[in-house]
């Protein structure tokens, strides 16, 4: 039987030195969903190795593509990617795999792809993704757990499309498709994020014409044909954020390396509001905790408000900071599951629908605890930094979705933590 394995962190050690940061996952999976819109070679760079990465590689193998990933970065090959069927054993591990469904479409005019199921934080439906498709002209019937899309004869045609929420996933998956259709597409109350303007230039690059993308208003006018390109993964703003709130929790100084400051206004301003030292120096931003840290007040929105990726993060720092701080998730309805276990750790937090107020306690203490999702896991690392004793963190799978080497990085930073079989 395989063994599980926890993280373990031993809190109270300050921290001193320089991260790099990854390319961000957020970019690098609709970059090669897009990747099947032309046939061809590919070469991406700044790749991050996060399982999340290759779960999309092995959908892209099992749609024809071929691979090979080098020191310098991933060649893939889209020759003879021909296959249009997304299986659930592998969209049920990814909810991202459902970007395929908008290339697929367009590139071959069908695509059949698992639905995606639930989800910890939250409902996270398609509707977006799937009424953008219908509205250029696709017929989508559910089959058996299937979303089954045909386009009509001559191809998706451009339509104007109107999202009551700024979906990031949706977004991509309109403007791919509608990078291929005939005629002219207009997103309106698209998605603003830096993935999407970063997908919207890799696009252009591939011979798509588009504009306004990251602004609410993108306009696209379907081109007959794409080609190959070659491609540079944007910094992760998530990754950098979670090292830079680090010196709040342990204390000292660090710098974060290959970092796109413009990406992270709305986080920096936050954490300069709760007493860090921020100084950005060309793509480096230096994180300096000083004596005293301050409450603030959190509400994540779509960007370029705080990002709710970032909200379990800042609510591990928030326990330990004296006085109240409140904590609002307007994007997903069900993201606050690490709360519960943060209070293992000793935090003092109520959460009354989509508002978490914390009161600040003076230490956290070590205690077993338990990756909920993704984000969650590393609100866990943060809290653990900074706790008296050795906490112990299962469920890491979470984690490897999306942070590359996290023990690896924090170590070099003077954290002590690591991987081991679990204990309790
Ligand atoms: C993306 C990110 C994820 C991040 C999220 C919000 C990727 C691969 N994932 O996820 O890390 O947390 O943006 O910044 O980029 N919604 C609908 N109908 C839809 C689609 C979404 O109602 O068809 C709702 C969701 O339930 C949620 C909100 O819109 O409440 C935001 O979700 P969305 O922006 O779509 O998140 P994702 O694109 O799935």
């Amino acid at each position: 039987m395989q063994e599980n394995i926890c993280i373990f962190v031993e809190g109270g050690h300050k921290l001193s030195g320089e991260v790099i940061i990854s390319g961000a996952k957020n970019a690098a999976l609709p970059a090669l969903a897009a990747a099947l819109l032309a046939e061809g070679e590919y070469f991406f760079s700044n790749v991050p190795w996060l399982v999340d990465v290759f779960t999309m590689l092995e959908l892209l193998g099992r749609l024809g593509c071929q691979y090979e990933i080098t020191r310098e970065g991933l060649y893939l090959d889209t020759s003879n990617a021909e296959e249009t069927l997304a299986p659930y054993e592998i969209v049920s591990r990814m909810r991202a795999s459902v970007l395929v469904l908008g290339p697929l479409l367009a590139k071959h005019g069908k695509a059949k792809v698992a639905r995606p199921g639930g989800c910890p934080i939250g409902k996270r439906p398609i509707d977006l993704h799937l009424k953008g498709l219908e509205a250029m002209g696709a017929k989508i019937e559910m089959e058996h757990g299937y979303i089954v899309a045909k386009a009509p004869r001559r191809g998706l045609c451009g339509a104007e499309i109107f999202f009551d929420f700024p979906s990031v996933t949706a977004t991509e998956t309109i403007m791919m498709a509608a990078s291929l259709a005939r005629g002219k597409t207009l997103i309106r109350n698209a998605a603003k994020e830096p993935e999407i303007e970063f997908l919207g230039d890799m696009l252009c690059a591939m011979g798509a014409k588009i504009k306004g993308h990251g602004s609410e208003n993108i306009y696209i006018e379907g081109v007959k044909g794409l080609s190959p390109a070659k491609v540079d993964i944007i910094p992760d703003r998530i990754e950098a954020g979670t090292y830079l709130m680090a010196p709040a929790v342990a204390g000292g100084e660090i710098i974060v390396k290959r970092a796109n400051p413009s990406h992270l206004e709305n986080v920096l301003a936050s954490l300069k509001q709760l007493g860090l030292t921020i100084e950005i120096s060309g793509d480096e931003i230096l994180s300096r905790r000083g004596k005293r840290l301050r409450p603030i007040k959190i509400r994540t929105a779509p960007y370029p408000g705080y990002p709710t990726d970032l909200q379990a993060q800042i609510m591990a720092v928030l326990c330990t900071v004296k006085g109240v701080s409140v904590v609002v998730e307007t994007v997903f309805e069900d993201r606050f599951h690490h709360v519960e276990e943060l209070k293992r750790l000793g935090a003092e937090i109520t959460v009354e629908g989509r508002v978490a107020v914390v009161q600040g306690v003076k230490r956290l203490q070590a205690a077993p605890v338990k990756a909920t999702d993704l984000r969650a896991s590393a609100s866990l690392v943060l809290a653990a930094l900074g706790a008296e004793g050795v906490t112990e963190i299962s469920e890491i799978h979470h984690l490897k979705r999306g942070y590359e080497s996290l023990c690896d990085k924090f170590s070099k930073l003077g954290a002590k933590i690591w991987e081991a079989p679990c204990q309790s």
